[in-house]
């Protein structure tokens, strides 16, 4: 005979009207929906203005161009001539084009490094070259000296209609200060530079300088100033400066903050701290539309970002933080917003050598921040996984064309970190990112974020062609 088990849970379910439908279909049912919406997402992602962006199809013609990718023909250089001696000595290992850029003497490095010859001069620059960026050569001032302002970003101050560049001065020799420590220059402080076009820089002098004899002072030139930022406080009228303050072997690891009544300084240092007790590295900071300003932060051993708003006056972090891309291990933080959207871009931790950046995505910047993948767009192969062979540092917008940026990163040169370059390139948010995101189950939530490689471009709009 055979038992009932009171126990045993019915698969089929009371639908309406009485009829009954059995659990599976009501799960394939639910899957077929679920597939559907997923098409009708990924059809009406792709049916956006921006559509095709990633092809270089936008629907502005003045954007279109910059959405043009250019190719780059890298070739590895023929393997140096070598005695039968030296050969014997120290079999040569098998090179990457990472280690021909980190080579000084590398045949191919005024490809990576072109020579001061070829520097953009805007005050001589006139003409067909007028108002154009060429990635990774020396930038000269209004002056004629090389910009420096390294690890920087960039603050466009509404009162007088003017963008500063504030960035590391590091024209200094580089050295090292242990046998295995990074390459290093000391300190000489924050360098400022003003602009109406992007393009024509002049010098406002060191607005935040090294302590040169207090050896116990945060900014002494024998310890570390990197990645300063300067955001505006509407309630103080205060210019304010965040930094990462290190000692020598990046033990220190805390941020620093620095004060102005005026964006060309001089600055009052304040203090240096661990932000929520914890160690921090690479850092930036972002003023939100409503006000509230935030400190981003490479912690627990640069595993891991920090988030947390600032107070009122921007001078310190409130009690509240939130861990993001844990175990992810990135640095360099370049965050910015667009359509209600909070995007970054980060690079991996190693050193000044260069490596592939990945753009990430948020509804709220106190997270869950997911990673969509890496923005770069042509060059070749190498260029993408290297970021163009520098590494971010800020995100500009581009007042006029929504959904399109500078983005602004640095190629280190670890042999004479003074003669480090500057690589500017257009980047916009736009059309379907192309890999599924951590939490969203396949749908794409967000919208690609793309960095497309020129060896020359100029902002939309500017010039005659
Ligand atoms: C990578 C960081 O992004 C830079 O700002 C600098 O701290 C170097 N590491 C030092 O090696």
């Amino acid at each position: 005979m055979r038992m009932r088990n009171k126990y045993r849970k019915s698969t089929t379910l009371r639908c309406n009207a009485g009829s009954r439908c059995s659990l599976p279909v009501l799960v394939w049912t639910l899957v077929g929906f679920l597939l559907m919406l997923h098409l009708y997402t990924l059809i009406s992602q792709n049916s956006i203005p921006n559509k095709d962006i990633r092809n270089g199809i936008s629907q502005n013609p003045l954007l279109r161009e910059l959405e043009e990718v250019e190719e780059e023909n890298l070739q590895m250089p023929p393997p140096r001539k070598r005695s039968p001696r030296a050969a014997k000595r120290k079999p040569k290992k098998a090179t990457t084009l990472i280690d021909e850029f980190l080579d000084e003497s590398s045949q191919i490095r005024h490809i990576f490094f072109p020579s001061i010859k070829m520097a953009v001069d805007p005050m001589k620059d006139a003409g067909n070259d007028s108002l154009y960026y060429y990635p990774g050569r020396i930038w000269l001032d209004t002056e004629g000296n090389p910009i420096q302002a390294h690890g920087g970003g960039i603050l466009y101050d509404e009162r007088s209609g003017t963008y500063y560049w504030y960035g590391e001065y590091k024209d200094g020799p580089t050295y090292h200060a242990h046998k295995k420590g990074a390459a290093r220059v000391d300190v000489i402080g924050v360098g400022c530079y003003s602009s109406k076009d992007l393009w024509t820089w002049k010098n406002e002098g060191i607005v935040l300088a090294a302590e040169e004899e207090n050896e116990t002072h945060d900014l002494h030139k024998s310890n570390v100033l990197e990645r300063p930022k300067v955001i505006y406080n509407d309630n103080t009228k205060k210019y304010v400066m965040w930094m990462h303050i290190d000692d020598t072997n990046y033990t220190k690891a805390s941020i620093g903050v620095a004060i102005s009544d005026s964006p060309t300084g001089p600055f009052d240092y304040l203090y240096s701290k661990r932000p929520h007790g914890f160690d921090s590295r690479d850092m930036t900071i972002f003023k939100d539309d409503d006000g509230v300003a935030y400190l981003i932060y490479s912690s627990e051993d640069n595993s891991e970002l920090h988030v947390g708003p600032l107070d009122r006056d921007y001078l310190n972090v409130t009690p509240v933080v939130r861990r993001i891309l844990v175990g992810q291990h990135r640095e360099a933080p370049a965050l910015f917003k667009h359509d209600g959207t909070y995007y970054m871009i980060t690079s991996g931790c190693t050193g000044w050598a260069p490596n592939e950046a990945l753009a990430h995505a948020a509804e709220s910047i106190m997270g869950p921040w997911e990673t969509m993948g890496n923005p770069c767009i042509g060059g070749n192969k190498i260029f993408r996984q290297t970021t163009f062979f520098a590494q971010s540092t800020f995100v500009l917008p581009l007042p006029g064309f929504k959904g399109s940026f500078i983005f602004m990163a640095d190629r280190w040169n670890p042999a004479d970190l003074r003669d480090s370059r500057y690589v500017w390139l257009p980047m916009t948010v736009g059309g379907a990112a192309d890999q599924p995101f951590d939490y969203s189950f396949g749908f794409p939530l967000w919208s690609r974020v793309s960095i497309y490689w020129h060896k020359r471009w100029r902002l939309p709009g500017r010039g005659s062609g």
